[in-house]
């Protein structure tokens, strides 16, 4: 049976930070240490409303997260201002190297899904935005489920969704409490270690593998 894998979007594939441009038109120079407070707050708020079971969707923990950093940065946004960067993030761009990367590793004959925290429509717009969406069989989002990355339940809904099986199924991501989740299922995961300064969470659960390049699938993914 082909090997199925399924790609974590945002920080992986997407990169979050691309919203800096439309925030530095906003708010000038905070727009780096910003978008940072944004991500990190929107993730800890998608890991808190799974511990509380009080699901709202990803664009909602984006919304309110958006909001605490405005708060924040003391930046005065208005309400058109958000609702500009909130499109912003559905046209956010991929990372440089992955075009050529999905291409070769599709090429390969790999089974090749999105999987992301993100409802499927966004998620399925971005891929499309980012002309990479011919390179996937399908796209599977924890929205199905009404829960988060790192529940067991979501990896086991990518499992269920893709008629893969733990053996054969793989996470691609760059963000360790997302590898750590898939192990912690039963599935195999590489960690992308996309940024010198990330440091893998010393918990004793280790990705599979680690790579430095997304190509690295092709020969090390069996
Ligand atoms: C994703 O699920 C974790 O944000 C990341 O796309």
């Amino acid at each position: 049976m082909a090997i199925t894998l399924g790609f974590d979007i945002y920080g992986t594939l997407i990169d979050p930070h691309g919203v800096t441009v439309k925030l530095s038109e906003l708010i000038g120079d905070k727009a780096a240490e910003f978008s940072l407070t944004w991500r990190t707050k929107q993730l800890e708020y998608t890991f808190r409303r799974g511990l509380m079971r009080d699901y709202e969707n990803f664009p909602v923990c984006t919304r309110n997260a958006l909001d605490y950093a405005d708060q924040v940065f003391k930046t005065n946004l208005s309400e058109d201002d958000k609702q500009a960067l909130m499109d912003a993030y559905r046209v956010l761009p991929a990372y440089d190297d992955v075009p050529a990367a999905l291409a070769k590793i599709r090429a390969a004959g790999f089974r090749m899904y999105g999987f992301s925290n993100g409802v499927a429509e966004a998620v399925s717009g971005l891929l499309e935005h980012a002309g990479i969406s011919e390179y996937f069989d399908g796209v599977v989002s924890v929205d199905d489920v009404k829960t988060y990355k790192p529940n067991p339940d979501v990896y086991q809904h990518f499992v269920e969704s893709t008629g893969s099986d733990k053996s054969n199924a793989w996470l691609v991501s760059s963000n360790p409490f997302d590898v750590q989740g898939a192990i912690n299922y039963g599935m195999q995961a590489a960690w992308l270690h996309r940024f010198p300064d990330v440091v893998f969470d010393p918990w004793g659960i280790e990705p599979t593998i680690v790579i430095q390049d997304l190509v690295e699938i092709v020969e090390r993914v069996k």
